[in-house]
């Protein structure tokens, strides 16, 4: 069976995740909505779908599934309305901007038995994939440290900032789903700083730009994370994971592997530019994971309960910064 979709929002992300549904053969694109006549014409020209209304696709019986990459504060009332519809759901990160709007969106979800993905591609990057086999497997024995540095080449718009939640809901939430996944472990202690130091418009918007966590497990575990809006060398993307039996660790990907050296040192190609190249390969094995979900029904991999982790941690950060403390996850959580 074939998955019909409908990708809600053109803009940055839902331009990747078009062009991934059309380039798989067991998906179609059917239609694309977005207000912005412009970003859905382009969508609608390069994939030959309709374009229509959010209330069209909604009782489309020839629509299957539904990509949600509009803004975040759209996304609960859109999962529900759509998981109310019997469509399958794929939504970008993060769920709402609220902790308690988030569960009561989960609850719809629950009480319509609806199916939802949450867009946390990295756990399907081919690299990061094979540093988790390598865990698993106890390669590097117990794990007891992990280092995740994300620091995007520069920031958004003031537009998307506004309407974020901020850094980290909006960019660390990321780095908190990946430190789950690794860690293995929930997070039982957050502490956070955070500063403004690329763009002071940023700071008097009342979000941050420079970031830097540190999650610790019940059982001792701990990860640190790292984030800028700001890397002049390109998209900074890194892994390394320390275990009792050694380390494993990812390094960034470049436009290619050639190296040139000569009197004046080494000289190597700059790092991939942004999420849309970086992490081309993990969006096409996330949409294919959602079709086969879909399609098969097991279970899907990125879960709301993912979704709903990943923010909780967000949160904590945020309370730790404003209250310049080690935040503990049960205060948010219980
Ligand atoms: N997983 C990732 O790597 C990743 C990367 C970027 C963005 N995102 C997430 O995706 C979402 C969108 O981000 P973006 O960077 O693409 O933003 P964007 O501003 O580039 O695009 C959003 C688009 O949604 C449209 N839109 C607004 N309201 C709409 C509605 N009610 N119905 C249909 N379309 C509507 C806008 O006109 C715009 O074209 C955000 O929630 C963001 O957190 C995830």
């Amino acid at each position: 069976m074939t998955v019909r979709f409908a990708v809600l929002g053109a803009g940055r992300i839902g331009q990747v995740h078009a062009s991934t549904i059309a380039s798989i053969p067991e998906a179609s694109l059917v239609a694309v909505a977005d207000p912005v006549v412009d970003a859905a014409v382009s969508v609608s020209t390069k994939y030959g779908c309709e374009i229509r209304t959010i209330e069209e696709i909604e009782t489309a019986h020839d629509i299957d599934a539904v990509i949600i990459c509009t803004p975040t504060d759209t996304h609960a009332e859109l999962i529900e309305r759509f998981c109310r519809a019997a469509k399958a759901v794929f939504c970008e990160k993060p769920i709402d901007l609220n902790l308690e709007r988030v569960k009561k969106c989960l609850d719809v979800v629950s009480e319509t038995n609806g199916t939802l993905m949450i867009g946390f591609q990295r756990r399907f990057d081919p690299d990061f994939r094979v540093l988790k086999r390598t865990l698993d497997d106890g390669t590097i024995g117990n794990i007891e440290m992990v280092t995740l540095t994300s620091r995007d080449p520069g920031p958004p718009p003031y537009e998307y900032i506004e309407r974020s939640g901020g850094i980290f809901r909006d960019m660390t939430i990321h780095d908190f789903d990946v430190a789950r996944w690794l860690l293995n472990e929930e997070v039982a202690t957050v502490q956070a700083a955070a500063t403004v130091q690329v763009d002071q418009k940023i700071g008097e918007m009342g979000d941050f730009d420079s970031v830097n966590v540190i999650l610790t497990t019940a059982s001792g575990k701990q990860c640190t994370i790292t984030n800028s809006r700001r890397a002049t060398y390109g998209y900074d993307q890194r892994i390394e994971v320390h275990g009792s039996g050694g380390s494993v660790s990812v390094e960034n990907h470049r436009e290619s592997r050639v190296e040139v050296a000569n009197i004046k040192g080494y000289c190597r190609p700059p790092l991939l530019e942004f999420f849309m190249t970086r992490y081309d390969a993990a969006y096409t094995n996330e949409i294919c994971a959602f079709v086969q979900t879909v399609q098969d029904g097991v279970a899907v991999p990125t879960t709301g309960e993912d979704g709903l982790k990943a923010f909780a941690l967000a949160e904590a950060a945020l309370k730790s910064v404003a209250e310049q403390r080690v935040v503990l996850m049960k205060e948010i959580l219980d």
